[in-house]
């Protein structure tokens, strides 16, 4: 047995030094050493080895196994580098090749038409304030002075989930919920951007949209604050020439309400079919918060007085950048999208 051991030994070390590919070089080693292989079948026969020569035996097939395990792995990594180099020799890499063009993505108008008018307004000492889209009757409806049944909730014809639950129809729910968390402090001062949902689909409706609303309590605020205010976010805006009128209108929640309009950003005023020959163009509804709405949301409307207003994003962002389908905002066409 010793015998046939070293002659394996040999005849294995001899066969190595031949040329193999790697899959040629397993192929062997699982013939010499596999389950199966040459190696373990000799050491099948241990058992007709006497008692006194097992452990020398033992221990030398355990040197033989070791040694042969050793010059197959040597023999391995010798392939490999052998294999890399001729790949190496092979492959050329053709530095002058054009690389691949990264596609660099630009902000959606909307988000960019937004991140403005935040701008704008914190330049005006305002914050940012965020509410839930899924909203209570009581915060979209019922504390903005607009109870169950009242005929005005028909112009915000809303998606309910339960009849107490829904998808908020404006951002003003945003109003009471930054009153409440306030505990009536004074001066508040903030705009809540964020998505608002209707039943309306068409050129220029779509059931899911943007709105920034602004609320502004303190002692003594008037509605010459709110035409100031929004007479700098229009200039901002659309630019230092522009002017702004104010018509009367009516909301639940504001008590005087008005219609804003800002001077035609086509014509200028002149008049053209954009602005239906008016010169003006509707943006935003506004007023002063209606007593009750103050008292639901913790204030006492005989110490403060204050101003809303609220705004639809796509009309701002299509007026600013004459787009004419407010459906293009939500298709995501990279062509219409790169303009921005
Ligand atoms: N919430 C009103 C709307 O969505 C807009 C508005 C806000 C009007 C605040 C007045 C004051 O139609």
């Amino acid at each position: 047995m010793r015998q046939q051991l070293e002659e394996i030994k040999e005849k294995t070390k001899k066969v190595l030094e031949e040329n193999f590919n790697s899959e040629e070089l397993n192929d062997l080693k699982v013939k010499i050493l596999g389950k199966k292989g040459e190696l373990t079948t000799i050491l099948k026969e241990m058992g007709k080895v006497s008692a006194e020569e097992r452990p020398v035996i033992g221990q030398l097939a355990n040197q033989v196994r070791d040694e042969l395990q050793q010059v197959f792995a040597e023999k391995q990594q010798e392939i490999k580098n052998k294999e890399l180099e001729n790949k190496l020799k092979e492959e050329t890499i053709d530095v002058t090749l054009p690389g691949r063009e990264m596609k660099k993505g630009s902000i959606h108008p909307i988000t960019k038409t937004i991140m403005e008018a935040e701008d704008i307004f914190i330049g005006l000492g305002f914050e940012i304030a965020e509410g839930p889209e899924i909203e209570t009757d009581f915060y979209n409806f019922e504390a903005l002075n607009l109870p169950k049944d009242h005929p005005a909730r028909d112009m915000q014809d809303s998606f309910y989930i339960t009849p107490e639950v829904l998808l908020r129809t404006h951002t003003s729910p945003v109003q009471i919920r930054s009153m409440i968390e306030k505990k009536s402090e004074i001066p508040l001062k903030i705009i809540c951007p964020g998505k608002v949902y209707r039943r309306d689909d068409d050129a220029t409706h779509s059931p899911m949209f943007h709105q920034i609303e602004g609320l502004v309590i303190d002692k003594n605020i008037r509605m010459s604050d709110l035409k100031g205010v929004l007479l700098t976010f229009a200039r901002e805006m659309f630019g230092t020439e522009q002017k702004i009128r104010l018509r009367p209108s009516f909301f639940p929640f504001t008590e005087p309400s008005a219609e804003v309009d800002i001077s035609c950003v086509m014509c200028g005023g002149k008049g053209c079919r954009v602005c239906k020959q008016t010169g003006w163009l509707e943006i935003l509804g506004s007023g002063m918060v209606h007593p009750n709405v103050l008292r639901y949301g913790g204030y006492d409307p005989e110490e403060v007085s204050a101003f809303a207003f609220g705004m639809g994003v796509e009309r701002i962002a299509m007026l600013k950048y004459g787009i004419n389908d407010l459906r293009l905002f939500y298709e995501n066409d990279v062509r219409f999208l790169s303009q921005f």
